[in-house]
């Protein structure tokens, strides 16, 4: 086999074979197919697409590349949840230790922040003396004890994605949807959950900014899954404003406690639910996402999501009376009000603009060697659709440093739309995927 022959198969529009998608991914692996080729077939595919039995194939060839992790020594359905990257979005959070409430064991492994997005194990870290380093041993025994346990990626999982998502980066085929799909779903099988809950979000703040681009890429995953042998189901979810009212680690963690306690934002509630829901269902706790819904509402009302979070945190060393007591957590030195320059309704707040904005105070990374400033962030005091009157603070920026501030500031400003009507109110669970169809509400 050639790899030429390969990407000119592609490029022609055929359906490649199995052997052949697992020749060029280990020809890639083992230096045998150098960067020019594989950035030849990458354009390919942008332009020609891929078949859902095609990007299942290529999925397990990257899944291949490196070590799979094994869940087996945890008993039940093991579910895992993953979003495609939000703004303030602290759901696992919240809906982690609501859902190990419910008896689902919650085997998370996360990652870290990059660019506007920000990552579950910054803000875990945040809560003074959390370890995100578990060994596997310690992992699994956690997850039988407790039903949950979160910690940073242990192992090498899909290598394959990593050096071709770096090759896709610097030639203009990231936005692929076989491509990120395949990205996504393997390192998430790699992961080892039995059953896994997308959160694919759409709007402003999000990688796929328009519900079409959002349920085909929902659609191609969902495919994988269930071509895989992983039952997988999609939420697309609105990231046209900010999740919640905070972005920003310790901002973030002290929003999920009092959204555990009960009084946490609708939407962020509303959101955990709908996920959450689905979760119980694939690891066959409830009938229904309905049922699966009041079932967590009820949890959350009695308090045990909370409970569950307070155990999380002891178990994995670090202070829980940070439950009771977030004056525990990082704090900025100083605040600063952003204020609205009219009267009228906020019509819009660009997501991905807020996220850059709690970047350059420090709460996000530019680069995978940045170091951030947990305590920095940003509070969003009035969200789309609320009236403002001029002089109104809208956002009060948590900083540590001036200069940032300043330009975080106009960003923040910058980032929010007025207007003299309220804005059409968009839903925040727009389209349900699963391996029966497509669901748009
Ligand atoms: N996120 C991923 O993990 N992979 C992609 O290709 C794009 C976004």
């Amino acid at each position: 086999m050639r790899a030429y022959d390969v990407i000119l198969k592609k490029r022609m529009g055929r359906e490649l074979a199995k052997d052949e998608i697992e020749f060029l991914i280990d020809g890639y692996m083992s230096g045998d197919v150098p960067d020019y080729q594989m950035a030849a077939l990458a354009m390919a595919v942008f332009f020609q697409g891929m078949t859902a039995r095609e990007t299942s194939d290529l999925t397990m060839a990257i899944v291949r590349s490196g070590d799979q992790v094994d869940l087996s020594a945890i008993a039940g359905k093991k579910v895992d949840k993953h979003s495609t990257g939000g703004v303030g979005d602290k759901t696992t959070l919240v809906l982690g230790p609501l859902v190990a409430a419910a008896g689902v064991p919650v085997a998370k492994m996360s990652g870290r922040g990059l660019g506007h997005t920000g990552g579950t194990i910054d803000k875990l870290e945040s809560i003074p003396g959390f370890n995100t380093s578990l060994d596997m041993g310690s992992f699994t025994d956690s997850v039988n004890r407790l039903k949950i346990a979160i910690g940073g990626q242990t192992g090498n999982l899909a290598p394959a994605d990593k050096k071709l998502y770096a090759l896709r980066d610097v030639t203009a085929t990231v936005d692929s949807i076989p491509l990120i799909a395949s990205s996504v779903m393997s390192k998430k099988i790699a992961a080892g959950a039995d059953a896994i809950v997308l959160d694919v979000k759409t709007g402003s703040g999000a990688f796929m900014k328009t519900l079409e681009d959002s349920t085909g890429l929902a659609r191609a995953m969902v495919d994988i899954g269930t071509l895989v042998g992983r039952r997988t189901v999609a939420l697309i979810t609105d990231m046209d404003q900010p999740l919640g009212r905070t972005v920003g680690n310790a901002l973030e963690v002290r929003e999920a406690i009092e959204c555990l306690m009960g009084h946490g934002p609708e939407d962020l509630e509303n959101l955990c639910i709908a996920l959450g829901s689905q979760m119980v269902c694939l690891a066959e706790k409830a009938g229904s996402p309905e049922e699966a819904a009041e079932m967590l509402r009820g949890l959350l009302r009695a308090g045990k999501g909370l409970e569950k979070f307070r155990e999380l945190i002891e178990n994995q060393g670090g202070n829980p009376e940070c439950t009771r007591d977030p004056g525990i957590l990082p704090a900025a030195e100083e605040t600063v009000d952003i204020t609205a320059p009219s009267n009228g309704y906020v019509t819009g707040i660009d997501a991905e603009m807020v996220g850059v904005a709690a970047m350059t105070l420090g709460a996000g990374r530019e680069t995978k060697e940045s170091t951030i400033d947990l305590a920095v962030g940003i509070n969003l005091e009035k969200k789309t659709g609320n009236p403002v009157k001029k002089g109104d603070t809208i956002a009060i920026l948590h900083i540590n440093d001036r200069d940032r501030a300043v330009r975080a500031g106009e960003m923040v400003l910058k980032a929010y739309s007025f207007g003299p009507e309220p804005p059409e109110t968009r839903k925040l669970v727009m389209g349900t995927i699963t391996s029966e169809g497509v669901k748009i509400i």
